[in-house]
């Protein structure tokens, strides 16, 4: 039973080694952050999934009422509410799958990575519970900076001794289903009839939609093609902008967390051919350490990197000058828990 005292399970390392849900079974999902913006609709959203058997709310403050309030909702995952530091083990312990949407956002004016001050002690102390109470979880980051909360995650599993590089993903999402919806616009079809594949990582330049190898075929004049990937990698600056000061994206950013989430689960429970983009550790794309690029999950996380799709010159110019931000915003990471 996951409701073992925190001290007894420390006691008890190899209850840790427990193998995690059975396929088929529904899988025990915890949300930490679970009272914020993106927590809220996100818990939602995953109270409605089926294949949800536990859903955790973990969060400092706001947990009992909105675990109270979903938990009136006539689906079969069961909500428990987890607040604060002590609480976080039961919120951890027996977790297939974690999503972090914990830290604070951005307002206008701000870059992800200002948030990095507050953003990266949040990740860093979350993902020690997760190394320590259920270190075989997927794990998927949302908190900003992604591009260095993915590589403080990895950290402090590699100290943990915990680290599987096949089930780290920093969730980006919400940036496959902005260039999905603004490429939609463009051609006028159903945005959940298109698939635009970005790589890269999730802040300015280094997002990279590679619209020349979306699914239906965009035909448009270069200058259009690079409005709309200004607009993709601007986008959610356009909604810091329009909730001036209330925060950034929550409600599109829990939607693109749930699906990512359901792909997820979806993998985990056997499904074939579930092929979703998220910023990873990754050797063999390209030759930086993380990178977002299309992945195939499997039971056990990223079963295989899909090549980088063939980028035109326009696509390969913005991958260029990418690498150096992209290159540093790992390494502030990495650094931040070498100091
Ligand atoms: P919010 O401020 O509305 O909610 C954050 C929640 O985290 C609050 O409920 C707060 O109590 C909680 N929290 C703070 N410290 C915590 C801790 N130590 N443990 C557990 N919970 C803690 O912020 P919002 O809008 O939900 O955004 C959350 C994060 O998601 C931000 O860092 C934001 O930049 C990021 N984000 C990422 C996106 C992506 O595409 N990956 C898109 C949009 C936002």
């Amino acid at each position: 039973s996951r409701h073992f005292a925190a001290e007894e399970r420390q006691r008890s390392p190899q209850l840790d080694a427990q193998p995690t849900s059975a396929p088929g079974s529904g899988y025990n999902v915890a949300v930490l952050g679970s009272g914020g913006g993106i927590g809220q609709p996100l818990s939602l959203l995953l109270k409605l999934c089926p294949r949800v058997r536990d859903l955790r709310l973990y969060d400092v403050a706001n947990t009992a009422g909105v675990a109270a309030d979903l938990s009136h909702i006539a689906t079969a995952a069961r909500v428990s509410a987890h607040t604060g530091g002590d609480e976080l083990p039961d919120a951890l312990y027996g977790a297939d799958l974690v999503v972090i949407p914990a830290g604070v956002p951005r307002k206008p004016g701000m870059t992800r990575d200002d948030l990095f001050n507050i953003n990266a002690g949040i990740v860093r102390t979350l993902c020690e519970g997760v190394a320590r109470y259920c270190p075989h979880a997927w794990v998927a980051i949302i908190s900003n900076p992604v591009n260095s909360t993915v590589p403080i995650a990895a950290e402090v599993f590699k100290r943990a001794g915990t680290f599987n590089p096949a089930k780290l993903f920093g969730v980006t999402m919400l940036d496959v289903v902005r260039a999905n919806t603004f490429v939609g616009e463009a051609l006028g079809v159903d945005p959940a009839t298109v698939n635009v594949p970005v790589i890269g990582g999730h802040a300015g330049v280094t997002i990279l939609p590679v619209l020349s190898a979306g699914t239906p075929k965009l035909s448009v004049p270069e200058g259009q093609a690079r409005a709309l990937m200004a607009r993709i990698q601007d986008a959610g600056t356009e909604v810091v902008k329009a909730k001036a000061g209330a925060g950034s994206a929550t409600l599109s950013m829990a939607y693109a967390a749930s699906r990512f989430v359901e792909a997820c689960l979806r993998a985990m429970a056997g499904e074939v051919g579930v092929v979703e983009c998220a910023f990873v550790a990754s050797s063999l794309v390209t030759d930086l350490p993380f990178f977002a690029s299309q992945l195939r999950l499997g039971p056990g996380g990223i079963a295989e990197f899909l090549p980088l799709p063939r980028l035109n010159a326009m696509e390969q110019g913005n991958f260029e000058s990418m690498k150096a931000e992209l290159r540093s915003s790992i390494q502030k990471g990495v650094d931040f828990m070498n100091t």
